[in-house]
């Protein structure tokens, strides 16, 4: 066999100095498609760690879960179709709930219950009760609250929303409303307030 020689290197590429252990290497330059890689790769991570890291936009990991199970949570609230205290508490305390009703609200009742729904307590002159008291003219379990929104009371200036909103929207509401309240907290009922509760009339 004749010993093979070294293929010659073409010309462009010269052979570096160094030798180590008898082997030589030519001084090639990286390939385009390689450094650009790198150079995207160096520009997408001055981005990704500005984005999570320095202004914090991004959600964390813990934060993501978070969301997720909340989105599933949500979902589940949402297609429950039995309305009762507990749903509706449980809806008080989903954002997604909350933030749609707090919409609701500033849209249909800030009229009369003002913007902090405090109503009368805030400004004698205005037209609906405090809705962040513990005193209810018409009972304060969620189902009730749910009931009485549904169907006012016409005589005394509250109109009747369920046609208006409907279903959906009366139980954001509900849910804005209670988000001012806790579950448990003691339920009084205005001695003022009529004998027959509006949400048990037809
Ligand atoms: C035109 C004025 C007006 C608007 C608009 C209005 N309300 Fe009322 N609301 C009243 C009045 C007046 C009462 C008190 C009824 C009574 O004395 O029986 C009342 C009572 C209530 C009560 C019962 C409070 C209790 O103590 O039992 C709830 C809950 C309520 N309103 C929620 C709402 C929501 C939610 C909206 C918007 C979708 C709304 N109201 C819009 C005037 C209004």
């Amino acid at each position: 066999m004749t010993p093979s020689q070294p293929p010659t290197p073409p010309p462009e590429d010269a052979v570096r100095p160094h030798v180590y252990d008898g082997i030589q290497e030519y001084d090639k330059r990286l390939p385009n498609w390689w450094l650009y890689t790198l150079y995207i790769m160096i520009v997408f991570w001055v981005g990704y760690w500005a984005y999570y890291e320095w202004f914090r936009a991004g959600p964390t990991d813990v934060q993501g879960v978070e969301l997720a199970l909340t989105r599933i949570e949500t979902q589940k609230l949402a297609s429950n179709t039995k309305l009762d205290d507990a749903t509706l508490w449980q809806m008080s305390r989903t954002p997604a709930f909350v933030e749609a009703g707090r919409a609701t609200f500033a849209a249909n009742c800030v009229a009369c219950h003002l913007p902090s729904l405090r109503g009368k307590s805030e400004n004698p002159s205005a037209i609906g009760p405090d809705l962040t008291d513990q005193i209810w003219i018409h009972g304060g379990k969620p189902t009730e609250v749910h009931a009485l929104i549904t169907q006012g009371v016409l005589a005394k200036g509250m109109p009747t929303w369920g046609p208006v909103l409907g279903q959906k929207k009366i139980s954001e509401v509900v849910a804005y409303v209670l988000s001012k309240h806790h579950e448990g907290e003691p339920i009084t009922i205005d001695p003022a307030a009529p004998a027959t509760p509006a949400a048990a009339t037809p």
